[in-house]
Parts: C-alpha cells; sequence; structure tokens
C-alpha cells in the first residue's frame, strides 16, 4: 500500500523504491493486513514529540488521524509517510517519513528506532532541536538521512557507522558539534555527506574508507589541521571556511574531483602542479589562505577542464603565471589581494580579446606598461587592476580605482 505525498520522491536516488512500490500498487491486495502495532506507536510518539502550537492546520502532521490504520487508509491521512506492502499476510510496515518542511517545532523521538523497515527520513526545514537519538543504530535498512536546517544540537551519535546501507547523509544547517566519529568512515554505500554550517570541529585524519563518496561538503564548520586523506571517487569538495593548515597535497590524487573549494582556511605552501593537472576539475576556490606561490603547468593541445580559478587573497608572489593561457576551457580568473610583481603578459592581452571574460588583478605590485588589448574597448569583459603600480592612463576605464605610488612595487622583486 502506498501513501500519495505531495513531495517529489522521483527526485530522489531512492526513485527505485517509487517504482517497485507503484508496481506493487497495481497489484490487486488479496490480504487485509494492518500496520504494525510498534511502527503505528512511533508514529504516535513522533506527533506527540512536537509541539502542538506549530502543528499548521494543513500540515502533514495534522493530517495524522489515529482512527484509521497509517498503511490502509485511502485517504488524505497520515501524509508524509510510505509504507511497504507484505506479500504474505504479515502486517505493513513504514517504510518512509518525508515531513514538509513547514517549522515543526520540537525533538526527534527514541522512538523512531523501532520503525525498523525505515529506509528514509527526511525531516528538513522544520525547527527540531536537541539530539539524534541513539536509537537511531536500529534503522538497519536507512539509505537516506536528511536532517538539514533545524536546531538540532549534540554530536553525531557513533552508531550511525552501524547503519551500512546509508548513501546519503545530509546534517547541514543545524547546531551540530563534536568531530566526525570513526565508525561512520567505513560507510561503503554513502555516496554524499553535508556537514555544512554547524559547529563541528576537530581534526579528520582519514576519509578513504567511504570509498563511494561523491560530494563532501563540511564547510562552514571549525575542523582544524591537516586536510584528510579522502577517497578518490570523490567529485565534488566543499571545505571552505574551516581552519585547516598544512599543505594541499593530500588532494593530488582526486583525479575525478570537478569542484574543488577549500577557500578561506590556514592552508600554506605553494599550489603546486599536482592540483592544476587534475584535469576534470572545473572551478577551483583556493582563495583566502596563506599559499605563497602557484606553480602552474604548460598545457599543450587539449588543456584541462577548469573553467574558474579563484586565488584572491593569498600571498602569492613572483610573476603572473603565463601558463594560464595554455587552459583552453578558463575564462574567470581571481588573482587579487597577492603580491605579484613584474609586467602583465603580453599573452594575457590575447586572452583577454578571445576566450577570457573576467581577470582581477587588483591589489597587488604590478609594474609597467598595459598589454596592447587591454587599452582597446574590450567587450563584455570585467577586469580590475587597481592598487598596483602600473602605468595605467586614467581615460582607460580598466584603470579605475587608482595606483599605488612606484616605491610600493620596487624591491618586490626579491622577497
Ligand atoms: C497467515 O496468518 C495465519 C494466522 O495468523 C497463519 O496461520 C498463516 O500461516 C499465515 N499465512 C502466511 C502465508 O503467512
Ligand atoms: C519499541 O517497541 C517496544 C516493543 O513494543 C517497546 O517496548 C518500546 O518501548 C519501544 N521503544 C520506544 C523508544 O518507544
Ligand atoms: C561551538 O563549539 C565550541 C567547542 O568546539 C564551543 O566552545 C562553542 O560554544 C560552540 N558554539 C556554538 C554556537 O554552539
Ligand atoms: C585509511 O582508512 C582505510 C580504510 O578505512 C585504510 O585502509 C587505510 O590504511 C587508512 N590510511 C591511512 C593512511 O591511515
Ligand atoms: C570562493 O571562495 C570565497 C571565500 O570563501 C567566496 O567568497 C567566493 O564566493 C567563492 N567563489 C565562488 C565562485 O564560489
Ligand atoms: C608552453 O607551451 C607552448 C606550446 O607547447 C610553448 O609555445 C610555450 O613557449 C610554453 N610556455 C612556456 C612558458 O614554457
Ligand atoms: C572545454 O572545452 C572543450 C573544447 O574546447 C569543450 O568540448 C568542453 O565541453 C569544455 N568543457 C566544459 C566543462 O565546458
Ligand atoms: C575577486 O577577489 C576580490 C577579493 O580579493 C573580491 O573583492 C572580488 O569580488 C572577487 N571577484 C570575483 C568575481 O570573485
Amino acid at each position: 500500500m502506498v501513501k500519495k505525498t505531495p513531495t517529489n520522491f522521483v527526485s530522489s536516488p531512492n526513485s527505485l523504491l517509487t517504482i517497485i512500490a507503484t508496481i506493487l500498487y497495481l497489484i490487486p491486495s488479496q490480504f487485509h493486513s494492518l500496520t504494525l502495532k510498534d511502527d503505528i506507536n512511533s508514529l504516535r510518539e513522533i506527533a506527540h514529540a512536537i509541539d502542538p502550537n506549530s502543528i499548521a492546520p494543513y500540515s502533514y502532521i495534522r493530517s495524522w488521524d489515529f482512527k484509521v490504520d497509517p498503511c490502509e487508509s485511502k485517504g488524505p491521512q497520515f501524509l508524509g509517510i510510505l509504507c511497504d506492502l507484505p506479500l504474505d499476510n504479515s502486517s505493513s510496515r513504514i517504510t518512509a517519513i518525508d515531513l514538509d518542511g513547514i517549522g515543526y517545532e520540537g525533538f526527534l523521538t527514541p522512538a523512531i528506532g523501532n520503525l525498523t523497515e525505515l529506509t528514509i527520513l527526511n525531516l528538513n526545514n522544520n525547527k527540531f532541536r536537541g539530539p539524534i537519538p541513539e536509537t537511531i543504530r536500529k534503522l538497519r535498512k536507512l539509505t537516506r538521512l536528511s536532517l538539514s536546517n533545524n536546531f538540532f544540537t549534540g554530536a553525531i551519535p557513533r552508531e550511525i557507522g552501524e547503519l551500512k546501507k546509508l548513501q546519503y547523509i545530509d546534517l547541514s544547517m543545524n547546531r551540530f558539534s563534536g568531530t566526525i566519529p570513526y565508525d561512520m568512515t567505513s560507510l561503503r554505500s554513502l555516496t554524499y555527506l553535508s556537514l555544512s554550517n554547524n559547529n563541528f570541529s576537530g581534526r579528520i585524519r582519514n576519509l578513504t574508507g567511504l570509498w563511494q563518496l561523491n560530494t563532501l561538503d563540511i564547510s562552514f564548520n571549525q575542523f582544524f589541521g591537516d586536510l584528510p586523506n579522502l577517497p578518490v571517487s570523490l567529485r565534488n569538495i566543499y571545505f571552505s571556511h574551516n581552519i585547516f593548515s598544512g599543505p594541499l597535497t593530500p588532494l593530488k590524487d582526486l583525479i575525478h574531483v570537478r569542484w574543488l573549494d577549500i577557500s578561506d582556511n590556514r592552508l600554506s605552501g605553494a599550489i603546486q602542479r599536482d592540483i592544476f593537472s587534475l584535469r576534470q576539475v572545473i572551478h577551483l576556490n583556493v582563495s583566502f589562505n596563506r599559499f605563497a606561490s602557484m606553480d602552474v603547468i604548460n598545457y599543450s593541445g587539449q588543456g584541462p577542464q577548469l573553467h574558474l580559478l579563484e586565488a584572491q587573497g593569498n600571498n602569492l608572489r613572483g610573476n603572473l603565471p603565463i601558463n594560464l593561457v595554455s587552459f583552453t576551457n578558463l575564462t574567470t580568473i581571481n588573482l587579487s589581494n597577492n603580491q605579484f610583481h613584474g609586467i602583465i603578459p603580453k599573452e594575457y592581452g590575447q586572452k583577454l580579446s578571445t576566450l577570457w571574460r573576467q581577470l582581477y588583478l587588483d591589489h597587488n605590485f604590478l609594474t609597467g606598461k598595459l598589454p596592447l588589448e587591454f587599452t582597446h574597448t574590450l567587450k563584455n569583459v570585467k577586469v580590475s587592476l587597481g592598487n598596483n603600480c602600473l602605468n595605467c592612463p586614467t581615460n582607460v576605464v580598466l584603470c579605475r580605482g587608482g595606483q599605488r605610488p612606484g616605491t610600493e612595487c620596487s624591491g618586490q622583486h626579491n622577497i
């Protein structure tokens, strides 16, 4: 028996569940099995743990009418749950709870642990507070745990590591704290993990056990120490706004990465060639760290996928990297607020009149004349050159922002 919900289950990775459920729905039921008593009790407890004042008139929870059987009811009762249809005369079981996000206030009851057939738990966009109950360890079939945008607190229970079927965990935008429990680092089915915008802290050493992980978002927390060892399966890495320090080396073998944002940390040393040799990276954001140098590969022939390079707000020294002109897909470059010196290479001029769309070089120690193309009227490009020591004619619009006195840029060669 399938409960219809207005939420879009098809968009979830569990659409297989929907398909199976739909097929089963078409088979006429020969049995009148009722929902398991423990499951009904758990639903009651879930509803009781929500502040009645926060249950809006047309909300899913308001539709929960315990005068009828949750899995048998054919009307608009028990919105937001999904049941399985037993093939024998055993009881129906609840397999998904996918609540509407309308600001329910309350706690997640420990009774959730009795819904042992649950595969999906989605409580996004509400005002649940308090911890994740430890009884969650009993949800052995759970594939999707989504608690984003609530007020949950406490640590991730280490028992979560026992839920080997988990594929998707989203705990973002809560007030969780503590570290990533060691037991959690061996969830071999996990493809998506977001812990962003919480108060997590501590070191993360080794996540290579999450060998199917595709997306890892731990941005906006207080993780510190060296960057962790990561599984090579990763495609999207969001580490921004933490306190990571040390070198970039742990990232050098992640050949499938497409999106790499490690901005706003305390990483240092060089942005090595290894990082630029990751050909699949489209978006590279290393801005606002303490990097001192950048060693860019010179590609010949087909370049890498890189579209956007943000390296502003570091301590990058030396000449501007000429080799960036060999990147065939690059359109946006931000190198502002660094310590680059010397001239703007003439090759940059050619790129600006063809492929490059945005080039930010302000707040450096650049000197000399602009390449010819810079002084032509360039269409659809954004360039900033302010606060260098350039010989920048004031009638050229790119030169707005003014320049430093030349003396500030002399002597930069040798530091
Ligand atoms: C159906 O339930 C009855 C009594 O509860 C039991 O004797 C019977 O074996 C069950 N049939 C199946 C197919 O499980
Ligand atoms: C889970 O179900 C068992 C058996 O019915 C019951 O004794 C227990 O109190 C339930 N647990 C919770 C946390 O409600
Ligand atoms: C965040 O966690 C730190 C300890 O790691 C604690 O001192 C601080 O009060 C927490 N902040 C919030 C807003 O919970
Ligand atoms: C990281 O963890 C994996 C599996 O969890 C293990 O095989 C590997 O040896 C560990 N690597 C390091 C450097 O500790
Ligand atoms: C790159 O990182 C900086 C600092 O975290 C951020 O302000 C900027 O929006 C990021 N760029 C993109 C395109 O996400
Ligand atoms: C980069 O490679 C191109 C062609 O392969 C070559 O013409 C150019 O001189 C090289 N640039 C540098 C800085 O080595
Ligand atoms: C990169 O450029 C090539 C051709 O120059 C193009 O085929 C490819 O789709 C581009 N990649 C992206 C991600 O846009
Ligand atoms: C480039 O970086 C500067 C900070 O150094 C920032 O103000 C500017 O918004 C950035 N531009 C883009 C397009 O990211």
